[in-house]
């Protein structure tokens, strides 16, 4: 058994051949959501004005067209050998939205930065239901069943409910992990964000206006305990598998085994203080998994179990029960970028 303490001396140790970079498939392998499925946020916008005003202010709409004029963007695209970097897989599955017409099949164009469609899902088949109270014509008049079988059959549509955190932050840590080895290494990119959920969520990404169109609210403490200690899981997941197949040590491998190392120190911490089976599983899971370059089926296999974990602590563990790590929540002022406030 190594525990995640020794993860850098198994690196070390581990026999790592000078493959060359080349090797690495770049092959596209499309995107990792149905283009077809995507219908835009100027649809959402029609009843969601104050939540797209919100979107308007963040790095995620802007990038759509700023990205192309960076320099860094270039420069990137010309190491990776890549000539429209709009029109690349391999960028576009992180940094735009992409929308495949049913009619021009051959056409798939990006319509937008990182929009709703890519946290809530794309939406064809649920737009209509999510929105539907039915024969009560309003939120105020839905009955609480009514509520409840509106979003169970958006839900079995596509989307991802914000009720459930594991759905919404499964698809931030996707991108934000970053890259793969090659756009890390040979590319210049960088290793992904130093992404921890609450502070992230709750900055210039907020649109949280269901309760009062008036005030884009922080959301409540609650749910703040479920996004720590669920980003926390799926940032150890993600680390894990984003080792596998990797060739070499570089900054790439180095920037995932130091988020498992942090995210073990802060797991660590939580069951300091709470005493949640999932969370001490977590935990031995990892310490049971031998972190190297060698070993992707059991990584990947740990992965699993951490996601399912996490999962679980998403939708069963009680908010209650994670009360004592409110001290470790961050505070408002450590909240990334300016919220909207209308
Ligand atoms: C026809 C109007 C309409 C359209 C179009 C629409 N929504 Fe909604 N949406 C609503 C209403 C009404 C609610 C409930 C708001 C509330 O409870 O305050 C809602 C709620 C939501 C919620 C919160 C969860 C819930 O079920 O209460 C999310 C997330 C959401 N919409 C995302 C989207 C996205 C993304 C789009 C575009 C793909 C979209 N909506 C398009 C009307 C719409
Ligand atoms: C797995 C998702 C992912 C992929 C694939 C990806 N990026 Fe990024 N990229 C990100 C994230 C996340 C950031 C923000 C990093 C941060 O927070 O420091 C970023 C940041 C950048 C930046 C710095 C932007 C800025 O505004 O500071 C550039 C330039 C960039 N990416 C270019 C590219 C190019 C070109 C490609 C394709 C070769 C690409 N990226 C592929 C996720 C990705
Ligand atoms: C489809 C990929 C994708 C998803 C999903 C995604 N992001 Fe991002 N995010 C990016 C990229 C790419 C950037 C960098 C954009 C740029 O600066 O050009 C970014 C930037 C950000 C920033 C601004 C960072 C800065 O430099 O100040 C925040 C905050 C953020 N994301 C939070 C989130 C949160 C929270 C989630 C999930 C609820 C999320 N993101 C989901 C790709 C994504
Ligand atoms: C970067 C990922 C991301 C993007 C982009 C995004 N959302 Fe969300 N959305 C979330 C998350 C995460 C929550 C839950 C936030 C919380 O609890 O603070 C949420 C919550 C919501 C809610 C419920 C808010 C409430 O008050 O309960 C609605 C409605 C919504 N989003 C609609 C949209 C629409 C419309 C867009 C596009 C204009 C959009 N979202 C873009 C991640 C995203």
């Amino acid at each position: 058994m190594k525990s995640a303490r020794s993860l850098l001396p198994v690196l070390v140790l581990t026999p790592v051949a000078a493959i060359a970079f080349t090797t690495i498939t770049s092959e596209p392998t499309g995107l990792p959501y149905d283009a077809t499925a995507i219908v835009g946020p100027d649809e959402c916008g029609e009843c969601h004005e104050a939540e797209v005003s919100a979107w308007r202010t963040t790095h995620h709409y802007r990038s759509f067209t700023e990205l192309t004029r960076r320099t860094e963007t270039l420069d990137m695209a010309d190491k990776l050998g890549i000539d429209r970097v709009r029109q690349a897989d391999e960028c576009v599955s992180c940094h735009y939205t992409r929308q495949l017409d049913m009619d021009h099949l051959d056409r798939p164009e990006v319509i937008a930065g990182v929009s709703c469609e890519m946290c809530h899902g794309p939406s064809r088949d649920w737009l209509e239901p999510h929105a539907d109270y039915g024969v009560f014509g309003t939120k105020d008049a839905e009955p609480h069943e009514h509520r409840v079988e509106r979003i169970l059959t958006s839900v079995a549509a596509g989307m991802n409910h914000p009720d459930n955190i594991f759905d919404v932050a499964r698809n931030c840590y996707r991108c934000h992990l970053g890259p793969d080895e090659r756009i890390v290494n040979i590319g210049g990119h960088s290793p992904g964000s130093r992404f921890e959920l609450v502070a992230w969520s709750q900055g210039e990404v907020r649109h949280n206006f269901a309760d009062d169109p008036k005030v884009n609210a922080i959301t409540n403490i609650e749910r703040q305990r479920h996004m720590y200690v669920v980003g926390q899981a799926l940032e150890l997941a993600g680390a894990l598998r984003g080792i596998t197949g990797a060739t070499g040590r570089g900054r790439y491998v180095a920037a995932h085994v130091a988020r498992i190392k942090q995210t073990r120190t802060n797991l660590e911490a939580v069951a300091e203080r709470v005493n949640v089976e999932q969370i001490t599983r977590i935990i031995e899971t990892l310490d049971a998994t031998k972190v190297s370059l060698d070993n992707d089926e059991a990584l990947n296999a740990a992965a699993a179990t951490i996601e399912e974990l996490a999962r679980d602590v998403s939708e069963n563990v009680p908010a209650a029960d994670l009360a004592p790590i409110d001290d470790m929540l961050p505070a408002p002022e450590d909240f990334h970028g300016e919220a909207l406030t209308p």
